[in-house]
């Protein structure tokens, strides 16, 4: 399976072609609809206030109700979108966003308004992809499913804590981070290889790159490894019935690039959202002078609630990958 995803965040619409998907896979468009509605904007205080419904419109790849195995393209369309809040940002990149590097990279032919391609909005295709891949997944007994494991440094917050994190940042013209973590299970062993192209790490951590704010990532126990002992961190091999397993798991599903059967199990970090509304310094590239922005618009004080499922589709859509799907 190879996916595009198209569009920007004010432009007509924003979607994505699936090409190599399999023939037959019954397309359960409530199950999608409900994993975009996980991740649509606008549900309440923490996250942006635009407002879409985010309804797919499937144009090819499908032919009563199951996949033809030809591209799949869906499109979603942007309804709700205040393009002048952005003209300055073309003069003014906003520190932390792409404006700046996007300009360098396209010679100045992005399309600025929103974030352009990288925005967030961008991030609805990748579930709607998501989600058609974890209905392949399903048919295969494979489940993916991720939570918010820590947000602006409170580990596992309960709903109220991180709520009252995001609108105590957002208060001061301001956001947070936190991390996502992610299971997924039914994988067997021996998927994947050592090397570059095919290592199961290398290839989840391709795909969860792809999640805009995302900066890092990491498998099992990830970081906590390097305090502790090879006793610790080894995980013992057991029989469960009738075949192998590992007591623990600290290497999250994965030795020498291979899955083992255990889940693959991965925890990424999500940058706090760079659009604020303090003055930040950047540079007038009209003028080549330093100056102040101040970041109007409308943004998400934090992303991480909202791309829990973002980080669920693409897992779903690497986990395709290392079966060969
Ligand atoms: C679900 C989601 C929503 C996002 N919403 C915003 C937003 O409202 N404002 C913003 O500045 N960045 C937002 N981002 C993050 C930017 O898109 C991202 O930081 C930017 O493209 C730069 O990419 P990088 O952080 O991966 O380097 C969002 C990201 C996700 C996953």
């Amino acid at each position: 399976m190879r996916y595009t995803i198209f569009g920007e965040s004010h432009g007509p619409a924003i979607g994505v072609t699936l090409e190599g998907l399999p023939s037959g896979v019954e397309l359960d468009l409530d199950f999608i609809r409900s994993e975009l509605k996980r991740r649509a904007p606008g549900q309440n205080s923490t996250s942006t206030a635009r407002r879409e419904a985010d309804e797919p419109e499937i144009l090819s790849g499908v032919f009563e109700g199951k996949t033809t195995g030809t591209p799949l393209c869906a499109i979603i369309r942007n309804t709700d979108t205040r393009s002048k809040d952005y003209s300055k940002l073309r003069d003014m990149p906003r520190p932390g966003h792409a404006d700046y590097t996007g300009q360098v990279r396209y010679g100045g032919c992005n399309d600025y308004r929103g974030g352009g391609h990288f925005s967030g909005r961008l991030t609805a295709p990748l579930v709607f992809a998501g989600a058609v891949a974890k209905l392949v997944l399903k048919e295969r007994g494979i489940t993916v499913s991720a939570q918010v494991s820590n947000l602006a440094g409170i580990p596992d917050p309960s709903e109220e804590q991180a709520r009252a994190a995001i609108l105590a940042a957002k208060g001061e013209g301001d956001s947070v981070g936190g991390c996502v973590r992610c299971a997924v299970e039914g994988l067997p062993a021996g998927l994947g290889s050592p090397d570059f192209g095919c290592n199961v790490e290398g290839i989840f951590a391709q795909y969860l790159f792809a999640v805009p704010a995302v900066k890092g990532i990491s498998f099992g126990a990830g970081f906590a490894l390097a305090s502790m002992r090879g006793s610790e961190a080894n995980d013992p091999f057991c029989l469960e019935g009738d075949h192998i397993a590992t007591a623990t798991n600290h290497a999250g599903g994965v030795n020498g690039g291979i899955t083992n059967g255990m889940p693959v199990d991965f925890e990424v970090v999500f940058r706090p959202t760079p659009s604020i509304s303090k003055p930040q310094r950047t540079v007038s590239l009209s003028r080549m002078e330093e100056t102040e922005l101040i970041v109007e618009g409308r943004h998400d004080p934090c992303v991480v609630l909202r791309a829990v499922p973002v980080v669920e589709a693409a897992a779903a859509l690497a986990a395709c990958e290392v079966l060969g799907i």
